[in-house]
C-alpha cells in the first residue's frame, strides 16, 4: 500500500485527506518506480484546493508537481537510473504521494543537493529559469523587480542571478511583511513592502517578474523602462488568508489590464506569460533545463518540513504567510 494526500472538493486546508492505495505490481519498460522521501507545495496546490485553479483535473484528485526520493525499481528498457540512485522529478499532479511511478526522462539525479533540497526546487528553478533566463534574458547591468521575493521562488531567483546573471545587477524585493526584509537582503537585494513600492518613485526597471497579478501588472508595467519585460507569471492577490471569497476573486479577474499592441508599441515595452505547470505536458523539454542546475551555486531555501499526515497544517502555514522558504511534506 502507498500513502496519498488527496484533495476531495474546494475547501480550506483541513479540507486535505490521507488515504491508502494499491501500489501499481506493473511498470513500464521505461519507467521507473520512486520511493518518495519529500513532496514540494507548491502555491498553485492551494489556488487548486480553494478552486479557482482552471488547469486542476476534477475533484477528487492527488495534488503534487516535485519530488525527491530514492528509484526502488526500474523498467527493463531504463538505461538512465538503477536502484538505489536519489533522484528529483517533476509531475503534473500526483506529487503528494509516498510512492510515484513516471517514465525515466521525468526524473534526474540530486547531484550535490540534499533530498530536501532538490524536492524544493524542480517547479521554482524551472520557472526562474524561465522567466530570466528564456523570455527576459537578463543581461550585465539590469535592474530587476521580484514581486515575491520571500518565498520558495524568489530566494531561487536571487540565487540564479547572483550567481549565473550576469555582472552588475540591481535586484529589488518586495514583501508584505516588514520582518521578511531581512531574508531579501542577505541576497544582496534591496527589500521593500508591496506599498512602499507603490509610494516610491522606483522606475527604469530592465525586468519586473509579477507574481501577484491584477491591479499589480498596470502598476509594475508604469515602471518598466523602455524596452523593458514584464514576466505575468501569477495571481497571487485572489486569495486571503486561505479563504476563498468570489468578491475578491472576481475584483482581481477584472483588474488584470489588457493591453492593447499599439499602446505597446508606442511605449516600447514587453508583457510576457509563464505557466511552467502547463510544460509538464511535454516533460522532455523541461527535464533537459533541469540538466542546467549545475550552471548556478543553488542551496535552494527550506523552510519547513510537515509530515506528510499534517499537509492541512502545511498549506495553513504557506496561507498564513508564515513561509520563508519551500514547505515540504515528508514521507515515512
Ligand atoms: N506561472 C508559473 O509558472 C509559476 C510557477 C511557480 C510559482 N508561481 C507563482 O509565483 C509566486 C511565488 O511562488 P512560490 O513558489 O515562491 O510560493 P511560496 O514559496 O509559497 O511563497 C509564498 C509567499 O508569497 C507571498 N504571498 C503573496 N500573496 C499571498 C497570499 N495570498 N497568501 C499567502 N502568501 C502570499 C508571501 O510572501 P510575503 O509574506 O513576503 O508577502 C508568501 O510567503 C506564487 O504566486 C506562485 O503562484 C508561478
Amino acid at each position: 500500500m502507498i500513502d496519498q494526500i488527496i484533495i476531495p472538493k474546494a475547501g480550506k486546508s483541513q479540507i486535505l485527506k490521507a488515504f491508502k492505495v494499491e501500489s501499481e505490481k506493473n511498470i513500464a519498460e521505461y519507467s521507473v518506480r520512486v520511493k518518495v522521501a519529500f513532496s514540494g507545495i507548491n502555491f498553485a496546490d492551494i489556488i487548486m484546493r480553494l478552486g479557482l485553479y482552471q488547469d486542476a483535473p476534477p475533484f477528487p484528485f492527488v495534488p503534487g508537481y516535485e519530488f525527491s526520493g530514492e528509484v526502488i525499481e526500474v523498467g527493463s528498457k531504463v538505461d538512465r537510473h538503477k536502484v538505489g540512485d536519489m533522484v528529483m522529478g517533476g509531475t503534473k499532479f500526483g506529487g503528494y504521494s509516498s510512492e510515484i511511478i513516471l517514465p525515466e526522462n521525468q526524473v534526474v539525479p540530486i547531484g550535490h543537493l540534499s533530498l530536501e533540497e532538490a524536492a524544493s526546487l524542480p517547479v521554482s528553478f524551472l520557472t526562474a529559469y524561465l522567466v530570466f533566463f528564456e523570455e527576459a534574458r537578463v543581461r550585465n547591468g539590469d535592474k530587476i523587480l521580484i514581486d515575491c521575493a520571500t518565498g520558495a521562488l524568489g530566494q531561487l531567483s536571487f540565487q540564479m542571478l547572483n550567481t549565473g546573471g550576469g555582472s552588475d545587477l540591481t535586484i529589488v524585493g518586495l514583501t508584505s511583511s516588514e520582518t521578511k526584509k531581512e531574508i531579501i537582503e542577505s541576497y544582496g537585494a534591496k527589500a521593500m513592502t508591496h506599498s512602499e513600492f507603490i509610494n516610491s518613485s522606483e522606475k527604469d526597471f530592465d525586468i519586473i517578474l509579477n507574481s501577484q497579478g491584477g491591479a499589480s501588472i498596470k502598476e509594475h508595467y508604469k515602471r518598466l523602462r523602455p524596452t523593458g519585460k514584464l514576466v505575468c507569471i501569477g495571481a497571487s492577490s485572489i486569495f486571503e488568508g486561505g479563504k476563498r471569497s468570489w468578491i475578491k476573486v472576481i475584483k482581481t479577474v477584472l483588474e488584470f489590464p489588457k493591453f492593447n499592441i499599439i499602446n505597446l508599441m508606442n511605449d516600447n515595452k514587453g508583457v510576457m506569460g509563464l505557466n511552467v505547470l502547463r510544460l509538464f505536458e511535454g516533460p522532455e523539454y523541461l527535464m533537459s533545463l533541469l540538466e542546467k542546475v549545475d550552471m548556478f551555486d543553488l542551496k535552494p531555501a527550506v523552510d519547513k518540513v510537515f509530515d506528510a499526515s499534517k499537509a492541512s497544517e502545511a498549506h495553513q502555514y504557506i496561507e498564513e504567510k508564515k513561509a520563508r522558504g519551500k514547505v515540504l511534506l515528508k514521507w515515512n
